[in-house]
C-alpha cells in the first residue's frame, strides 16, 4: 500500500511534465509554423515595418518555376545598398538572428548566382501537399484585379517574421466566396461550374 502510494504521485508528475511539454510544444507550434527557410525572412520587417507593398515583390507576370516569388535579383535592387543593421533581431517564434548576417546571406547567393531555394507554405491549403492540387485551375489576376485584398485569402502575412497558413483554402472556400460575389445568374451559374476550376 505505502509503495502504491509512493509511485503513483511520481507517475502523475512524469505525466504533468510530458503533458507541458505537448503544451509547450503546440504554443511554439501556433506562432511560427512555417517551415524553416533558407534564409529568414520577415514579412514583418519588409512589408510592416518599412511598408514595402506587397505586388512589389510578387508580381504575378514573371514566368518562373515559383512565379509569384521574387527573384534575387529583386532583393539586390535594395540589398547592394542596405546591409542592414548589425543587431540582433528575434522572431515571434523566438528564433534570433543578426540583421546584417541574414542580408549578407542574400549577397552570397547573388555572387554565387544561385537562386534562394525558398520553402513553399500556402498553396492549397487543407491539402499535405504545399502548391495546388493539379486538377485545380487558379490565377491571382482577376481576382486581384477583382479588388480582393491579398489577406482575405493569405491572413495577416505583413505581421509574420514567417509565413505560415493561415487560412484553409479548400473547394468549399472557394465556392463560397463565388457565391457570394456573383455579378448575376449567369456569372454564378459559371463561377459554381466545375469546369471553371477544374481540368
Ligand atoms: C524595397 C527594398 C527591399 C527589398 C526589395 C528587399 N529588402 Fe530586405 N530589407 C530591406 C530593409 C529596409 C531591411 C531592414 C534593414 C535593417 O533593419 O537594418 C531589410 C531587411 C532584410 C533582412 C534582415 C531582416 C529579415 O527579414 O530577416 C533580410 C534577411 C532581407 N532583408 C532579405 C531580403 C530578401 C531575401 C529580399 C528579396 C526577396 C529582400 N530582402 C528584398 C529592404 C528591402
Ligand atoms: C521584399 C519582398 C516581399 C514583400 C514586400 C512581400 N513578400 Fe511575400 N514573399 C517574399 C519572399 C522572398 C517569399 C518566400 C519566402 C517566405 O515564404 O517567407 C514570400 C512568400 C510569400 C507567401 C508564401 C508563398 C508560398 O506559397 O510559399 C505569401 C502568401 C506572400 N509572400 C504574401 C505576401 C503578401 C500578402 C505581402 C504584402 C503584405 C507580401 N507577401 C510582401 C517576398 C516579399
Ligand atoms: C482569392 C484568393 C487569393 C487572393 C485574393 C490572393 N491569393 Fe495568393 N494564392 C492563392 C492560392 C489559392 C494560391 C496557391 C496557388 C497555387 O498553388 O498554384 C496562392 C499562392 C500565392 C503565392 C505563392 C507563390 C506562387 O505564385 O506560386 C504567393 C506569393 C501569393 N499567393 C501572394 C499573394 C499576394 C501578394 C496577394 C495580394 C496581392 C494574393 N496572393 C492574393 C489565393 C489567393
Ligand atoms: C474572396 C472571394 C473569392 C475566393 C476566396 C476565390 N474566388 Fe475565384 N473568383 C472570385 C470572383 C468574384 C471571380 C469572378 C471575377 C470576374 O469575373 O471578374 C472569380 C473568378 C475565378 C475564376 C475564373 C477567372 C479566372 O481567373 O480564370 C477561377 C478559375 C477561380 N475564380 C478559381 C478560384 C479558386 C480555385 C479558388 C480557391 C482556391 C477561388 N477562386 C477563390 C472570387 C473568389
Ligand atoms: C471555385 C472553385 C471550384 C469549383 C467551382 C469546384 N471545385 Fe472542386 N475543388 C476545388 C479546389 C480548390 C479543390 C482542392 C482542395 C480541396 O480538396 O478542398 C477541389 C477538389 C475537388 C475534388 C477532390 C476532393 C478530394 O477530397 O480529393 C473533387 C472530386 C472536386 N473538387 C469535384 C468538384 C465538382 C464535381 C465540382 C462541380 C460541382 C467542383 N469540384 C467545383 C475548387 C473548386
Amino acid at each position: 500500500m505505502r509503495k502504491t502510494l509512493k509511485v503513483l504521485p511520481f507517475s502523475l508528475l512524469v505525466l504533468a511534465i510530458l503533458s507541458f511539454f505537448y503544451i509547450d510544444g503546440n504554443n511554439a507550434e501556433s506562432k511560427d509554423k512555417g517551415p524553416q527557410q533558407p534564409i529568414l525572412f520577415s514579412h514583418k520587417i519588409h512589408a510592416s515595418d518599412n511598408e514595402i507593398e506587397c505586388q512589389y515583390c510578387h508580381n504575378y507576370v514573371d514566368v518562373s518555376p515559383h512565379p509569384g516569388i521574387p527573384s534575387v535579383k529583386k532583393c539586390m535592387g535594395c540589398h547592394s545598398q542596405v546591409s542592414g543593421r548589425d543587431v540582433e533581431y528575434t522572431t515571434q517564434g523566438g528564433q534570433t538572428i543578426n540583421i546584417k548576417n541574414e542580408i549578407q546571406k542574400v549577397k552570397d547567393h547573388w555572387e554565387r548566382k544561385e537562386p534562394i531555394p525558398w520553402l513553399r507554405v500556402t498553396g492549397m491549403y487543407g491539402t499535405k501537399s504545399a502548391g495546388l492540387p493539379e486538377y485545380v485551375r487558379f490565377t491571382h489576376k482577376r481576382h486581384i484585379k477583382r479588388g480582393f485584398e491579398c489577406q482575405t485569402c493569405h491572413g495577416e502575412i505583413e505581421k509574420m517574421d514567417v509565413v505560415r497558413k493561415e487560412k484553409d483554402l479548400t473547394m468549399g472556400f472557394c465556392v463560397r466566396c463565388h457565391e457570394q460575389n456573383a455579378d448575376n445568374e449567369e456569372h454564378l451559374t459559371q463561377l459554381k461550374d466545375c469546369l471553371t476550376c477544374h481540368y
